[in-house]
């Protein structure tokens, strides 16, 4: 991937925050020996922003802090870029960058199929209760009570935001003979045409769907746009499941909907409060999160720790794409990744 005039000046010192052992390599063989990378597995917050001093920019992931004060500081220590290996960008203070002249970039796609893919693997997991399947074969325990799942044949699933990652679950709900409702501001014929899904309002969407997905961004108009009011416009014993960002999700209301059995299912790979809890391991520790301890006790539901994005594909994209976006930067043309 090129853009532009190569630049031969120097280095470019990027301080990796949040560096996962399961992308470090894919990081290093797209950059082959352009920029200076420096690899730290802590997160940005007020306390590690020092490591990025002299950097001239950093490289944060979903749940790193790049809230104002936070740019501010980065910015006092020199700090000229921000280059997210995400597409998703909620969590940066982008008119804070904007006023101090940081620029800030993103991944913008690097596989919708695994998230959409992902989001289908968590549906069928609840659907066909492999979870609790697998620990009673591993117990010698072959019987088949309570195991009973559903046809996903015709069944209605409600998509919320029906972007790149919405579009590749219709096509591949369509290929299980799912109706597709969907709720969006744009409307894409293509996949009316294709996938025959209908567009609709949210009641209806609520009031029809078997299974409801959620794919739009967390944005000040969707944060906890699944709420008590939401939940109990839906069809009772609902699957939702929420690949997106947790804040869609009021927490402790989906805990009441469970509780009561409107919601039958629940499939979340991202929490409201996932910010230093997901992508480590806590084993270890006393669990002092009491909301998330309630929803483990639920045999319903099934959490994974924001692995949507987890495959080969996605990582070698999100590699390849950050380092085309220090490349732009470095060389000071507009590039189309820039948010
Ligand atoms: P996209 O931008 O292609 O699609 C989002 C869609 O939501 C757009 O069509 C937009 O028009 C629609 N939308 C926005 N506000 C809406 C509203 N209030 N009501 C209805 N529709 C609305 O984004 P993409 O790539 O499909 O990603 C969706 C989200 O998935 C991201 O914002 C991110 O939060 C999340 N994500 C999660 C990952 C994971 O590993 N769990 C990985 C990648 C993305």
């Amino acid at each position: 991937m090129g853009c532009g005039n190569a630049s031969k000046r120097r280095n470019m010192k990027t301080i990796i925050y949040s560096a996962h052992k399961f992308e470090k390599e894919f990081l290093v063989n797209a950059n082959a020996g352009k920029h200076e990378l420096e690899f730290f597995e802590i997160p940005l917050k007020m306390e590690t922003t020092q490591l990025a001093v002299a950097a001239r920019a950093v490289s944060i992931f979903v749940n790193d802090d790049a809230s104002e004060k936070i740019i501010e500081k980065l910015h006092a220590g020199g700090v000229e870029f921000i280059a997210l290996r995400s597409a998703g960008y909620n969590h940066v203070a982008l008119d804070k960058a904007k006023q101090l002249d940081i620029k800030v970039a993103r991944v913008p796609a690097y596989s919708p199929y695994a998230v959409a893919e992902h989001a289908v693997a968590l549906m069928m997991a609840l659907n066909r209760n492999l979870i609790r399947a697998n620990s009673r074969v591993h117990e010698l325990n072959f019987s088949l009570d309570g195991l009973t799942g559903f046809d996903m044949n015709g069944k209605t699933v409600g998509i919320i935001g029906i972007g790149q990652i919405g579009g590749v679950l219709a096509k591949i709900l369509n290929g299980f003979g799912c109706k597709i409702l969907a709720v969006d501001q744009i409307e894409n014929g293509e996949l009316i045409e294709k996938y025959g899904l209908v567009y609709t309002d949210y009641d209806t969407l609520y009031k029809e769907a078997d299974i409801i997905s959620l794919h739009v961004p967390l944005t000040k108009a969707t944060h906890y746009m699944i709420n008590q009011h939401t939940i109990n416009k839906m069809k009772r014993g609902v699957m939702l499941i929420n690949t997106s960002r947790g804040a869609l999700v009021n927490t402790k209301a989906v805990i009441a909907g469970l509780k009561t059995g409107q919601i039958g299912y629940l499939g979340l790979d991202v929490y409201e409060e996932e910010g230093g809890l997901f992508f480590e391991d806590h084993s270890g520790d006393i669990l002092q999160d009491d909301v998330i301890s309630r929803l483990l006790s639920f045999a319903n539901v099934l959490i994974t720790s924001h692995q949507a994005f987890l495959t080969n594909t996605a990582l070698q994209n999100i590699a390849e794409t950050t380092i085309y976006n220090l490349d732009c930067f470095e060389k000071q043309i507009e590039f189309k990744n820039q948010i």
